[in-house]
């Protein structure tokens, strides 16, 4: 398949291992740019180093050149040198909020029986995607600290939930649904206890779902959510949710596709497909990890295979996805799932399968 018009995409590295794997990404970004894909690739020079030589976290020229591009890929960011992390804080929520990425994407698929950790289930039992509200709830941090420092400190972050933006990531988890032909949506939220804001939820799942008569809508509470997803991860298929409890139960959900290493996610404006959008593996910087040749590119492999679906290159997500299995399957892959490779031994063992594979099909990539 072809794009039209060239596509500019931003590649922001980062800290630690994003620094490993992004290298990696950006050889597989070249390796189909080589083949007729008309990508821009450009370097955005963000994270703790820039920070710690001259202060910038996020500067608005970088926030406009991500406007004006089509995706941007972000490693991991934070960096024990930056002992509160306000560049990442800065960087990650600046591009989140700033281009008003509501839409957090977190696909959870097993691709190999080998790494499913739960006894009698299998890789089968492990695909459904997280809807996870990007742009408000708590992360909105509105509140404050009052005699801070003394016994009598009082702390108070607000959550922050509207009807909009409730609405907004509801239909997009529908949405979604229906497009990928799948049969159930489900709400995951704490309305028992959190009586104001999640009967909100609640009120707009109830009017949303009656659009999609067509999709089963259940509803879960959270706490209940990360005990079926151990017991039976196969009842899930969509799950949608607010921005604490899907950064939560993103991290349960995965250790169920085989760690951190094996999450991919994209963060996007759902409602306008054409708008920039971030994408960004699930695991962090892993500072220990870093330098030594051990991180997992896998789920930066699998992010860039997202994005390539998001600017029109569906089929190659799924190359992307069965060349990962491949290297799985036959143990040509990192420690943390099952292999003996390093970094990049893995991550060039994938890209010489997805270049086998693109020699079987040239004509795809045809310009
Ligand atoms: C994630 C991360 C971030 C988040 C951190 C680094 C602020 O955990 O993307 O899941 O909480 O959103
Ligand atoms: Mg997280």
């Amino acid at each position: 398949m072809s794009a039209e018009s060239t596509k500019k995409i931003a590649i922001l590295p980062g800290d630690g291992i994003g620094k490993e794997v992004i290298a990696e990404a950006r050889v597989l970004l070249e390796l189909y740019r080589k083949r007729g894909m008309r990508l821009e690739l450009f370097d955005l020079d963000l994270g703790a180093d820039r920070y710690l030589r001259d202060g910038t976290t996020m500067p608005p020229e970088a926030l406009s050149q991500i406007r004006g591009s089509k995706a941007v890929l972000v490693g991991a960011l934070g960096d024990p040198r930056v002992p509160g992390n306000e560049h990442a804080r800065d960087i990650l929520f600046g591009i989140r909020l700033g281009c008003d990425l509501y839409a957090n994407v977190r696909p959870v698929k097993a691709l190999h029986d080998s790494i499913v950790p739960i006894r009698n289930k299998r890789a089968a039992d492990v695909d459904f995607v997280v809807f996870r509200e990007n742009t408000e709830g708590i992360y909105a941090n509105i509140g404050g600290q009052l005699r801070r420092g003394s016994i009598d400190e009082i702390a108070i972050n607000e959550d922050v939930n509207t009807h909009k933006g409730v609405e907004r990531i509801i239909v997009a988890a529908f949405e979604h649904a229906r497009r990928t032909r799948k049969i159930r949506v489900h709400m995951a939220d704490k309305s028992n206890a959190m009586r104001h804001a999640h009967d909100l939820w609640q009120r707009v799942f109830a009017e949303v779902r009656t659009a999609y008569p067509d999709i089963d809508a259940e509803h879960i509470y959270i706490d209940t959510l990360c005990l079926r997803l151990v017991q039976a991860p196969e009842e899930f298929q969509v799950i949608v949710t607010n921005n604490l409890f899907g950064d939560i139960v993103t991290d349960l959900a995965a250790a169920l596709q085989g760690g951190l290493g094996m999450a991919a996610s994209a963060n996007v404006h759902w409602a306008d497909p054409e708008a920039v959008a971030l994408f960004e593996p699930v695991h962090g910087s892993a500072p220990r990890l870093a330098g030594q040749d051990v991180a997992n590119p896998f789920a930066a492999f699998l992010t860039v295979g997202m994005m390539l679906a998001h600017l029109g290159w569906p089929d190659e997500a799924k190359r992307v996805e069965s060349a990962v299995a491949l290297a799985v399957d036959q143990g040509k892959c990192t420690p943390d799932v099952g292999g003996t490779l390093g970094t990049k031994a893995a991550a060039a063992w994938v890209r010489d399968e997805i270049t086998r594979s693109l020699d079987g099909f040239r004509s795809m990539l045809a310009p």
